[in-house]
């Protein structure tokens, strides 16, 4: 395949960052046009931030797996379009060509079909990172159903919640999960989601664990027993549903200021577009090359970069089911050499994690293979940049640090690898179609280099996100509300003397632990749940590994007889309540909270006490009772 949209210069960049300004939609007309489109579009853009309403592509017909598989089968049928690395070295990996994924995806689509599922339904897929997830997933896209991938490692209280959002009516899992040492069985908490979602009338269930399961008669089958019926009935190809442009192809839940996490609705048309301009752009991919994206598919970045971008683009994509540091800290460096893997694209986090194991497990590794590497999901701090430059890339490498988010579908401003410059700590430039503007509280643009402020996109580009699900309000609220005609990300940033943009992180109360998102209103809530606790307060602090840490201040009435079990107690509520993920790092016990005479919990003032900067508090004059600061002050875990 070839991509005579891909920049391969610096001028090339400037040319086309410049055309996609002055003429938006000639320049995404032309992205486009080497797409397999049903029928084209009459009108390539019709926008309006203030509603928000903004349609890309409209009338024109499509379906997204046509153009992940279908259209590859002539040139690219036997080369690999996933393999994937299970979480034990020891069992067998899968090679899995475009004819076999074709082959898959079409099968189970028909058993989607056969278990009644169709064009517009809501299905909710909660599964390990296997193939098969892969497959779930591109087959109610294949049917037109809408699917809404939940992270293994949320609760079952928070599977329910997004399964009640949006009224899904079909569930797709697996018995269980390996990740590193541990089984995590899927089944056994959508079980528990269900008793709160009489609305789902059926489970399929792929088996990969083995581990013992419920199965309820008359809404729970198993997945091969499925693709046997289907077998059986002779025909395996399955027709790709024609989607408009603007209708829904997946839903993704994302925390936000507020406590009840949102659906992002992306559309057929621009997503596809966008998350292939952007792959093929910013990892300069080219044919045959091994690309390795260590995300789960629960995530935007696995959607985008594991599924949509990759296979759109006739890429070979790595699924790795397990965990960088299992069954050792080399195992990301195992399975680079293993495949000859040439890009990587992975989250500072797990940078940080691996370089605390220093050098050892790197040594000995070849690590040749790699030609471009990549970073996402929160601010890389020089240092981990530094040792994934020197010590994965070998000094060669080109790094591309991608800011983006669930809401923008894809990378927004990135280095674009090799081509354009790079620089430490720094997103650098916008990809073309991207009008990014800084402005301050007012909203008014700050001009000029070397400035700060909250980082706003002025215009649309095709993967942006289109509405909440089942609340069009809450988007326009939360993203178009805040500056006039403008979409705002939520994310403060800096743009230097050389016009290079660096995300300094949220600007609101959003917290981003190991490059997990979560709001600090919904760990409250959770918190706030356990029968012992008054009221809580939750804020971030600086952390080694994790980029960002939980600090929780607690106020409980029962903690005076055991304050430890108290502790595990509520940390348990947490992860009942929404997830391990979310389980606060610290948990201080206080008396009070530190309020103003409205009684709004002063965050701030939280936010210096656990960042260890209780010196720079500024003024607390306007608090309801000073002194509750000092007791918080002395208390700093
Ligand atoms: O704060 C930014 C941070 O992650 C947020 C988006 O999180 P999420 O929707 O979960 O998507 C993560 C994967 C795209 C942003 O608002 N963020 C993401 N990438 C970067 C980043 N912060 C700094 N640098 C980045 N490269």
């Amino acid at each position: 395949m070839s991509y005579p949209y891909q920049i391969r210069s610096l001028e090339e960049y400037q040319q086309a960052w410049r055309e996609s300004v002055t003429d938006p939609e000639g320049f995404w007309a032309n992205v486009a046009d080497h797409f397999y489109w049903r029928k084209k579009w009459d009108k390539v853009l019709e926008w309006n931030f203030r509603e928000p309403d903004v349609k890309w592509f409209q009338g024109a017909k499509l379906n997204i797996t046509e153009n992940c598989l279908d259209r590859h089968l002539g040139t690219l049928g036997n080369q690999p379009a996933i393999i994937w690395e299970p979480n034990d070295p020891e069992e067998h990996h899968r090679v899995i060509t475009y004819r076999d994924l074709y082959n898959k995806v079409c099968q189970f689509a028909n058993v989607l079909k056969n278990n009644g599922v169709k064009k517009g339904d809501r299905v909710c897929i909660y599964m390990g990172m296997i193939p098969e997830l892969a497959i779930a997933v591109l087959a109610c896209a294949r049917i037109g159903a809408i699917h809404s991938v939940v992270f293994g490692g949320f609760s079952a209280q928070s599977i329910a919640d997004r399964i009640l959002d949006a009224q899904c009516n079909v569930v797709i899992t697996c018995d269980g999960a390996f990740r590193g040492a541990k089984d995590i069985p899927l089944k056994a908490v959508i079980d528990d989601a269900l008793m709160a979602c009489p609305s789902v009338k059926r489970v399929i269930v792929c088996t990969r664990t083995r581990t013992p399961v419920s199965m309820l008669k008359g809404r729970d089958v198993w997945w091969e027993d499925e693709i046997k019926k289907v077998e059986t009935m002779g025909n395996p190809a399955c027709p790709a549903e024609e989607m408009d442009a603007e209708d829904m192809l997946f839903i993704l839940y994302t925390s936000g200021s507020t406590g009840k996490p949102k659906g992002v609705v992306h559309t057929c048309g621009g997503y596809m577009v966008y998350a292939n301009y952007t792959f093929v752009n910013t990892f300069q991919y080219q044919p045959r090359e091994v690309y390795f994206c260590t995300a789960d598919i629960g995530w935007i970045t696995g959607h985008s970069y594991i599924v949509y971008g990759p296979l759109s683009a006739g890429a070979t994509t790595l699924m790795f089911e397990g965990v960088p540091t299992y069954p050792d800290a080399g195992r990301f460096w195992d399975i680079v050499d293993k495949y000859r893997v040439n890009i990587l694209y992975t989250a500072p986090t797990a940078i940080r994690s691996l370089m605390s194991f220093g050098l050892g497990p790197v040594n000995h590794k070849s690590l040749t293979s790699i030609t471009k590497l990549g970073s996402v999901g929160e601010p890389i701090n020089e240092e981990a940049w530094h040792w994934f430059k020197d010590h994965i890339g070998k000094g060669k490498a080109p790094i591309v640090d991608t800011w983006w988010q669930t809401e923008t579908g894809g990378i927004m401003i990135t280095p674009i690898a090799g081509v354009t410059p790079e620089k430490p700590g720094y997103a650098t430039l916008p990809l073309p179609g991207i009008q990014p503007i800084l402005v301050d509280e007012n909203g008014k643009e700050i001009e000029g280099n070397g400035v700060s402020g909250n980082l706003c996109i002025k215009f649309p580009w095709p993967g942006m996100l289109r509405t909440t699900y089942g609340d069009h309000e809450r988007c326009r609220k939360t993203y178009f509300s805040t500056y006039d005609n403008l979409y705002f990300t939520g994310d403060g940033c800096l743009r230097d003397e050389d016009g290079m943009y660096r995300i300094t992180g949220r600007v609101d109360d959003v917290l981003n632990v190991s490059g997990h998102r979560i709001g600090t209103a919904e760990v409250e809530n959770a918190i706030n749940m356990h029968h012992g606790v008054v009221e809580s307060a939750v804020v971030g602090y600086p952390h080694d590994i994790k980029g960002q840490g939980i600090y929780a201040f607690v106020i409980s009435e029962k903690m005076v007889h055991d304050p430890e079990l108290t502790r595990k107690d509520i940390l348990q509520t947490v992860s009942r309540i929404i997830g391990p993920i979310a389980k606060p790092d610290k948990i201080q016990f206080v008396s009070g909270l530190p309020k103003t005479r409205s009684g709004k919990i002063m965050r701030r003032i939280l936010r210096k006490i656990a960042e260890g900067e209780a010196d720079k508090l500024g003024d607390t004059s306007t608090l309801l009772d000073p002194g509750v600061v000092d007791e918080i002050k002395e208390g700093r875990l």
